[in-house]
């Protein structure tokens, strides 16, 4: 056999990160193709863009949204809204791919009743990086949180309740998902820094699908 793996586990398919939060390796490979579609669709009528912190800085994500809610950011804080402030307009509905997708993953996950109305369109391209943050935006903590990776690989951070909480290290590949909810649901999680590179289906960028149910 090839000697380079000598020694290395085979990588799980699916993998429990900590209370509440799992790993499946893969799970979104089969419909990649259908959801990096559904991002160009959405993104030709809600553009990425560079949205800017209340203290004034230009994330180094570019971001959209889909769904009855998208999340945003300005100088008058973080918040969700029901029209994109780039266009007028109300979000892209969910596309089926999207929702289908993000139920399943849910279930299995040990989260039967998602019901996401939210979904973040995260773009990264080499150099851009997410720092340390909780999901906390959405009011309600009683659903989990789906999150899918396509595109470019990078290192996800997933630590504990508290930002000075041990961090384990991730490498998120195309089609990667991860749930968290319950217990972990406001654990601190970020992304480092994106490493160049190109993906054969996603170009020189890494976008991530980030569904959550939102009240307002
Ligand atoms: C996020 O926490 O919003 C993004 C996480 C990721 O890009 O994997
Ligand atoms: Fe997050």
């Amino acid at each position: 056999m090839n000697d380079l793996f000598a020694g290395l586990e085979p990588q799980a398919a699916r993998q429990d990160m900590t209370e509440g939060a799992v790993l499946m390796r893969a799970r979104a490979l089969p419909q990649a193709d259908q959801l990096l579609a559904d991002i160009q669709r959405i993104s030709s009528l809600a553009p990425f863009r560079h949205m800017v912190t209340p203290g004034g800085f230009a994330m180094s994500v570019a971001m959209t949204n889909c769904g009855t809610y998208g999340w945003i950011t300005d100088r008058r804080g973080y918040r969700y809204e029901e029209q994109d402030p780039l266009t007028g307009r109300d979000w892209s509905p969910m596309p089926q791919s999207f929702l289908s997708l993000a139920t399943t993953a849910a279930e299995e996950a040990g989260y039967p009743d998602f019901l996401p109305n939210a979904c973040l369109i995260n773009r990264y391209e080499p150099g851009a990086k997410m720092a340390l943050h909780q999901d906390k935006d959405e009011k309600d903590f009683t659903m989990p949180i789906v999150s899918v990776s396509l595109g470019l690989p990078v290192a996800f951070q997933f630590g504990g309740a508290k930002r000075t909480d041990p961090v384990m290290k991730h490498q998120l590949q195309h089609g990667d998902v991860v749930v968290w909810g319950g217990p972990s649901r406001l654990f601190f999680h970020g992304v480092l820094t994106l490493r160049n590179g190109v993906h054969e289906k996603a170009g020189s960028y890494r976008y991530n699908l980030t569904f959550r149910h939102v009240v307002l």
